[in-house]
C-alpha cells in the first residue's frame, strides 16, 4: 500500500528525547512528501478525535526540551473492545495509513492489541527512561536519567560525608533495575538493590559492615522502587531495627528522573529511532520496534521486545561489588 498519511504521539510515562523522536518522525515525513498528524494524549487522543496537523516547522526547537509536545498519558479506556473501536473511527475519518507510537511497553501492548483488530499498521520507538525493552541497548531516555540520577546522588554524597549517615536513595524501575544499576555503578554506592538480583537484609547488613571496618564514612545504598525488600523505606527500616546505631535517612528521587533537557546520547538515538521507523513503516514493515543494537539501528517484532525478559548486565553488577570494597 502506498503510504500518504501516518499519525504520531507518544504514550506511557514521558521520558526526555520524546521530543527529539517527534520531530525526527515529523521531518523525515516531510522528506519524503507524506503527510504526518501529530495525535495528542497518545491512545486517548486517539479515541476522543484529538489531533494536530503537524511540517517541518512545527518542531522547531524541540529537540533539546523534555517532556513531549504531543502530551501523554496512560488510557484506561484503550484498554476495552469498545475504546479501540473509537479509536479506529478516528484513524479512519483522518485517513490515516499507518501510526507511529513513541513508548514503553504498554503501548506496545496496545499497539499489537490495535492491529490485530484492525490491522492499522505501528511502528513503535521505545521511549522510556526504564530500559526495559528487550531487543534494543538503550531506550530513549535511559542516558539523560540516569545523568540525573547521578548528579542527584553526588548531592547526597557530600551530606552523607559531612555526617556520616548511610543513605538509601530509591530510583525508578518498577519491573527493573537498568537505572539503578547503571547510576550505582556512576556514583560508587555500596550496593544496589534490583528486582532482578536478590540480596537479603543479611547480605546488605555484612556488605555495611565490612565497609564500616574498611573505614568508610559514608555509605550510600541505590534502591530500584522494584525491588523485592520492598522500596527504599522499607529496607531502611529493616536495616535500622537490626542495627540501630546507623544514622540513616532515605531520598526517593521520583519524577524529577523523567524530567529535563535530553542528553546528546538520548538527542541522537531519538533522532536515528525516528528516521528508521518512518522509512521502515514506508516500506510495509508493522507491528515492531526500532531497536539499537552494537550501534545500529534494528527492527525487534513487538511481542519479542515486550514478552522477552531483558536482563541486566551481570558484569556491571559483578564490576560493582568489586568496587564497593
Ligand atoms: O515506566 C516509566 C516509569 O517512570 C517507571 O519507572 C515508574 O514506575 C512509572 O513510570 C511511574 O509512573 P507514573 O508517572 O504514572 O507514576
Amino acid at each position: 500500500m502506498l503510504m500518504k498519511k501516518i499519525g504520531v504521539f507518544t504514550s506511557g510515562g514521558d521520558s526526555p528525547g520524546m521530543n527529539a523522536a517527534i520531530r525526527a518522525v515529523v521531518r523525515t515525513s516531510t522528506y519524503y512528501e507524506i503527510e504526518c498528524v501529530g495525535i495528542l494524549r497518545g491512545y486517548q487522543g486517539l479515541i476522543e478525535d484529538d489531533i494536530r496537523p503537524l511540517n517541518a516547522r512545527s518542531v522547531n526547537h524541540i529537540l533539546g526540551r523534555g517532556g513531549t509536545k504531543l502530551k501523554s498519558a496512560r488510557s484506561k479506556e484503550f484498554r476495552t473492545a469498545e475504546g479501540r473501536k473509537k479509536a479506529y473511527e478516528t484513524v479512519k475519518k483522518h485517513q490515516l495509513d499507518g501510526l507511529i507510537c513513541i513508548g514503553g511497553n504498554g503501548s506496545f501492548t496496545g499497539a499489537s492489541v490495535f492491529h490485530k483488530e484492525f490491522g492499522v499498521p505501528t511502528i513503535g520507538l521505545p521511549g522510556t527512561i526504564d530500559n526495559d525493552l528487550y531487543g534494543t541497548d538503550y531506550t530513549i531516555g535511559y542516558d539523560t536519567a540516569n545523568n540525573t540520577v547521578m548528579e542527584a546522588i553526588d548531592k547526597i554524597r557530600d551530606t552523607a560525608t559531612s555526617h556520616n549517615r548511610l543513605f538509601f536513595v530509591e530510583v525508578m524501575g518498577r519491573d527493573s533495575g537498568f537505572i539503578a544499576l547503571r547510576s550505582g555503578l556512576a556514583t560508587g554506592v555500596i550496593a544496589i538493590m534490583l528486582p532482578e538480583e536478590q540480596i537479603s537484609i543479611d547480605e546488605l547488613i555484612a556488605v555495611l559492615d565490612r565497609g564500616a571496618k574498611n573505614g568508610k564514612s559514608s555509605s550510600i545504598v541505590i534502591v530500584a522502587e522494584g525491588n523485592g525488600n520492598g522500596g527504599a523505606y522499607n529496607l531502611a527500616q529493616k536495616v535500622t531495627e537490626k542495627y540501630s546505631h546507623y544514622d540513616t535517612r532515605v531520598t526517593i528521587l521520583g519524577h524529577i528522573q523523567r524530567g529535563g533537557s535530553p542528553t546528546s546520547f538520548d538527542r541522537g538515538l531519538a533522532s536515528r529511532m525516528g528516521v528508521k521507523a518512518v522509512e521502515e513503516i514506508l516500506k510495509g514493515e508493522t507491528n515492531k520496534m526500532v531497536g539499537i543494537q552494537n550501534d545500529k539501528m534494528v527492527l525487534v517484532p513487538f511481542d519479542e521486545a515486550i514478552f522477552t525478559k531483558k536482563e541486566p548486565n551481570k558484569e556491571i553488577i559483578r564490576v560493582a561489588k568489586i568496587l564497593s570494597i
